[in-house]
């Protein structure tokens, strides 16, 4: 295996470690796409799902979300991640959509926890104005998680960023001498890859 394919596959092995380990540098990305007005925007996320194979990145959202509607008209979104530890920035250019519905969608709401469950029951749209400070949660739930039973309601609000990678830039900061690298997928080739000046 050549050093551009064994980085590549850290790259993906890091990611898919990042979705499980909440403290890892990955856990935590920016997404960034282009508003509807086409203006760039930025927003951290957690990183749910990484799929190699499928060169798969996902995070999930409240349908809502004025992020969801703007995936709409500019799919391709950038995912930027450091891990502080490992010295090491990723910046990754793919196409994305919104799923609101299908098994992925079942499966990663089965899976998820009443806490995570609880940002849904949000009355109101994420970025609505409010006449005073507010968590946007019911009353009922300011203080404490629902009951499974009662985050079933934010089923309705739950969707998933589901994207795929189509460019990995790879920057990996060294005393020694720092690496740089560029992946880049066709659907006829596959990934290339290459080193580039850091
Ligand atoms: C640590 C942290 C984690 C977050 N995770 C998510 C997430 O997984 N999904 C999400 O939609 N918003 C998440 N947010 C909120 C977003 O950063 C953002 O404020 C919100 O999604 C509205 O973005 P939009 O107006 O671009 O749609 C998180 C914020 C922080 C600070």
């Amino acid at each position: 295996m050549s050093e551009l394919d064994q980085v590549l596959q850290t790259i993906w092995a890091e990611l898919c470690n990042g979705v499980r380990d909440r403290r890892h540098g990955f856990h935590l990305p920016v997404l960034s796409n282009c508003s509807r007005d086409g203006v760039p925007d930025s927003r951290v996320v957690v990183l749910r799902r990484v799929d190699a194979e499928q060169r798969a990145i996902h995070c999930h959202t409240d349908r809502r979300a004025p992020k969801v509607a703007s995936l709409e008209v500019h799919p391709t979104v950038h995912w930027l991640f450091y891990d502080f530890e490992r010295r090491t920035q990723l910046r990754i250019r793919a196409h994305a959509e919104v799923l609101t519905d299908g098994p992925l969608v079942e499966e990663a709401w089965l899976g998820s926890s009443v806490d995570s469950r609880r940002c849904y029951l949000a009355p109101s749209a994420p970025g609505a104005e409010s006449a005073e400070p507010s968590a946007n949660l019911p009353a009922s739930h300011l203080t404490r998680n629902p009951s499974p039973e009662e985050s079933e309601a934010g089923r309705a609000q739950f969707a998933i960023v589901r994207s795929w990678a189509t460019r990995i830039d790879w920057l990996h900061l060294a005393s020694g001498g720092h690496r740089r690298a560029r992946f880049t997928f066709e659907e006829s080739a596959g990934w290339s890859a290459g080193w580039i000046e850091p």
